[in-house]
């Protein structure tokens, strides 16, 4: 791990492009001239660029319906690198970089339009020297994700072991439940390995959720104390300030459950209480977020309507601006009752977790952009410095995920001078300002095969096991969700549930 404020990198678990040597290939966006493209993939692919961290020999290739070419594409890349790159394009280096961009017109459904694709990538691929190496990068609806793995199949582009590699890149959501995700895997999996499957969880590549491993595994003195004989219980908060913005039409089949939790807060979950895997390799890591995610323990129907809050913004004011409620939204049923919030307990059913409550909470139109996870340490006894009416804050480390990423160490200090007087303070760390974007470590870990940061089919199945008796409740007895005013931290029974347990929500 190398992007730290640390003067000497220690070791290069991940390797700097002086180390790497990236294998030629070509990558086919499916969906290439798509909002994914343009906000994400293509600016992440032009900061790699920038970095170095491309093979030299790459075209890009983005396949879709829309009446472009290549030209048109390359603006339609510039405009999105200008709005969206975290580093504004360089004249110079645009020069080089857009050259490598192509777009080919083409519909996901006809077989022809897949035949010229294929043509295309031959000619590039002699063009560049890519070897065969392809990615195919679906950034499509769901609904897609067959017929699109069947067209290049059947046009014969998946290619075996000798001629070149193939990779495929699926996008969440996989799946409105657990038998429609078993479903798509088991299609894609007809017609690739899964060792040709990278499932992207974009937060998996966020600069601070991959720093958790090494917080956890590369310190002697956070793994004695990460039990239930040390932590008191854990908070996961991930507050989005936006609205559901123009996705109403995704969101109002998903919620803040589908959407949010069973996939970021869990693999963050995952990250947090998963044993020391054997090695850092892919399945190794996978396989011990595996075992937490069966370890969780199932809700039960009376669990879900006590331990799991769903709420609904109302208008209110966020950021000092008035802004409507969720079902005054472009797109959304004025009767919604899809939840934008969401609150719930859970418990991890293994040695080292018995007894210590994980609090997860995730909404859109809170009060501000701001992902975390709080670990509470349990109280010192009421002896020596605890005597006091009022007990001492128990010790707490932070991990802010965004924004301002980096960590806090919460502790208690005596207050300079004759008294003794205890205050508590915070030791602070914050990362570099520069971090990469989620999806130029991913972009990057799918060029190089390294699978890790990736979804493996049985994990992503085990969470839509958990949330789906969460599901199943919601949907036998279909419940309003609780209202709460946008621009405040959730329904008021959120505050509840937690209280219930004599803790409170964390105040940011
Ligand atoms: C996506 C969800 O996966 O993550 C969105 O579909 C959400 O609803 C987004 O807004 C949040 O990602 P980030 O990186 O902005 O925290």
């Amino acid at each position: 791990m190398a992007r730290n404020n640390h003067p000497e990198p220690v070791e290069l678990l991940r390797p700097q492009n002086s180390t790497v040597t990236y294998p030629p290939c070509v990558v086919v966006i499916f969906g290439g001239a798509g909002d994914l493209s343009h906000r994400k993939l293509l600016p992440a692919l032009y900061n790699l660029s920038l970095d170095g961290e491309l093979p030299e020999k790459l075209a890009i290739v983005g396949f879709s319906i829309e009446d472009l070419d290549d030209d048109k594409y390359r603006a339609f890349a510039r405009d999105g690198v200008e709005k969206y790159s975290r580093r504004k394009p360089d004249d110079e280096h645009w020069r080089e970089f857009a050259p490598q961009l192509h777009f080919v017109r083409g519909s996901f459904t006809e077989s022809t339009d897949y035949e010229r694709l294929k043509q295309r990538l031959s000619e590039l691929d002699a063009e560049v020297g890519a070897g065969g190496n392809r990615i195919f990068y679906f950034a499509i609806p769901p609904g897609f994700i067959e017929k699109c793995s069947e067209g290049l199949s059947a046009a014969g582009m998946v290619a075996s072991d000798g001629d070149g590699f193939t990779r495929v890149v699926i996008e969440k959501p996989i799946g409105h439940d657990l038998a429609s995700a078993n479903d798509i895997n088991e299609r894609v999996a007809r017609h690739f390995r899964e060792d040709q499957i990278f499932r992207i969880d974009h937060y998996l590549g966020k600069e601070t959720v991959e720093n958790l491993m090494v917080l956890r595994f590369a310190n002697a003195i956070f793994e004695p104390l990460w039990n239930s004989r040390f932590i008191d219980h854990v908070q996961i908060t991930v507050a989005e300030s936006e609205g559901v913005a123009s996705r109403a039409g995704y969101y109002e089949h998903a919620g803040a459950l589908r959407d949010m939790v069973q996939s970021h807060l869990l693999q963050v979950l995952c990250i947090i209480a998963m044993e020391p895997p054997r090695t850092t390799s892919a399945d190794s890591v996978r396989d011990a977020k595996l075992d937490v995610l069966r370890t969780l323990r199932p809700f039960s129907p009376e669990d879900v309507e006590r331990w799991v809050v769903r709420g609904q913004y109302a208008e209110g004011l966020v950021e000092g601006k008035p802004v409507v409620g969720y079902r005054q939204e472009e797109g959304v049923a004025a009767e919604s009752t899809v939840e934008t919030f969401v609150a719930l307990r859970c418990w991890i059913e293994n040695w080292r977790w018995a007894g210590v409550p994980f609090y997860l909470r995730t909404g859109k139109r809170l009060p501000k952009r701001a992902s975390e996870i709080a670990i509470y340490f349990t109280s010192v006894p009421r002896i020596l410095y605890n005597v006091r009416s009022q007990p001492l804050a128990p010790n707490m480390l932070t991990i802010r995920i965004q924004p301002d990423e980096g960590l806090s160490l919460h502790i208690i200090s005596k207050d300079p001078g004759l008294q003794v007087r205890l205050h508590p303070v915070k030791v602070d760390f914050h990362y570099a300002s520069t971090t990469p974007e989620a999806y130029e470590t991913l972009l990057r870990d799918i060029i190089l095969g390294d699978q890790t940061l990736f979804m493996r089919r049985d994990n992503i199945e085990a969470a839509w096991q958990f949330v789906q008796p969460i599901l199943d409740v919601w949907d036998d007895a279909p419940v309003e969700p609780f209202m709460y005013a946008a621009g405040t931290w959730g329904p008021l029974e959120s505050a509840l549930m937690i209280a219930a347990d004599g803790r409170s929500w964390r105040n940011f």
